[in-house]
């Protein structure tokens, strides 16, 4: 079993520094040789490590924004390289686990995964529904927009910035499920609605058990359980009481445990062929025992979706 960490030092999707360096300290953690001691073959690609693209992201100086959005064209350049290098990891048999960064990345790798796999299932696992429009959108940040471009939603619009035209939009409405949602905007609900996209909030963490919650995705996104399944994790999914170090943490969320149990969960069907872990931002801790509690809940939810049990 061949894994790759694509590592996705990247933060042009939101405006707080220090989401970038997430991969940096995930890799630090150890999960690297945690996944190899667990029996895969690792390997790290870099795919934002060439030097205009790093350039570039330094470079705040240069005007990059249409209308509201900011910076559509270095989103759109660096989730196009983030694409590729998931999609060659895929030809090569390899798994995708893609480090984020924030969670405009998701755009390049959960692309490539349905490219390779047409009928995946998509479990989107956050406080927020990253589905804002280009019209939607009140704060103009792109990791409030993936969802958006992955179902096509810009497709045919003279809206749609050319950095982002590469964006296949392939997923269907029926292939994505929500868990953890509790800060979903007004014109998010509407589109959430309009689609009929199935989306399970804390209330429904609350009303049914997360292992019911977790059986009913599933269920909606493969009825028949034979579906590839990607899973898109957004650390904020969590409450910051055990994830504190994140860009838009949100209180009321998965207690740790729950968090780790979908993960279990999703590995356990057997299918799971590619998963992004983001919005880790060490930067944005108060003290060290934040960062700890931060990078060591991420490096577990990586190594729970890729087969570690607890007997
Ligand atoms: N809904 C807000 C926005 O569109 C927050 C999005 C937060 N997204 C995230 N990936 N943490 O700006
Ligand atoms: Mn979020
Ligand atoms: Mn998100
Ligand atoms: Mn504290």
């Amino acid at each position: 079993r061949k894994l790759a960490i694509v590592a996705a030092p990247f933060s042009g999707g939101q405006g707080h520094v220090g989401v970038e360096n997430g991969p940096k300290y995930i890799l630090n953690h150890g999960l690297q040789s945690d996944l190899e001691e667990m029996g895969w073959k690792t390997s790290v690609e870099n795919p934002l490590d060439n030097e205009s693209m790093v350039k570039r992201m330094l470079a705040d100086t240069v005007k990059d924004s249409y209308g509201r959005i900011k910076k559509p064209n270095l989103v759109g350049e660096a989730t196009q390289l983030i694409y590729q290098s998931v999609g060659k990891c895929l030809s090569e048999e390899t798994f995708p686990l893609t480090i984020g960064g924030d969670h405009s990345i998701a755009i390049g790798s959960v692309s490539a995964v349905l490219d390779k796999y047409p009928d995946a299932g998509l479990l989107w696992i956050d406080a927020h529904a990253d589905i804002n429009t280009l019209e939607s959108t009140n704060s103009g940040h792109l990791h409030g927009c993936p969802v958006s471009f992955l179902l096509g939603l810009h497709k045919d619009s003279s809206e749609c910035p050319e950095a982002l035209k590469w964006v296949p939009g392939k997923l269907r409405p029926e292939k994505i499920a929500y868990i953890g949602l509790r800060d979903v905007e007004a014109g998010e609900k509407k589109i959430l609605k309009d689609l009929g996209i199935t989306a399970f909030s804390m209330y429904h963490v609350d009303r049914y058990g997360i292992n019911t919650v977790i059986e009913m995705a599933l269920k909606a996104v493969s009825p028949d359980g034979k579906s590839p399944i990607m899973c898109s994790y957004d650390v904020d999914a969590v409450d910051p009481l055990f994830m504190p170090a994140t860009g838009t943490p949100v209180r009321g969320g998965l207690t740790l445990r729950e968090a780790l149990f979908l993960a279990e969960r999703i590995a356990e069907t057997g299918k799971l062929v590619g998963l992004d872990i983001v919005e880790c931002n060490p930067a944005l801790a108060v003290h060290d025992l934040h960062v700890i509690d931060t990078i060591s809940a991420g490096c577990a939810i990586a190594r729970c979706a890729l087969g570690e049990t607890l007997l």
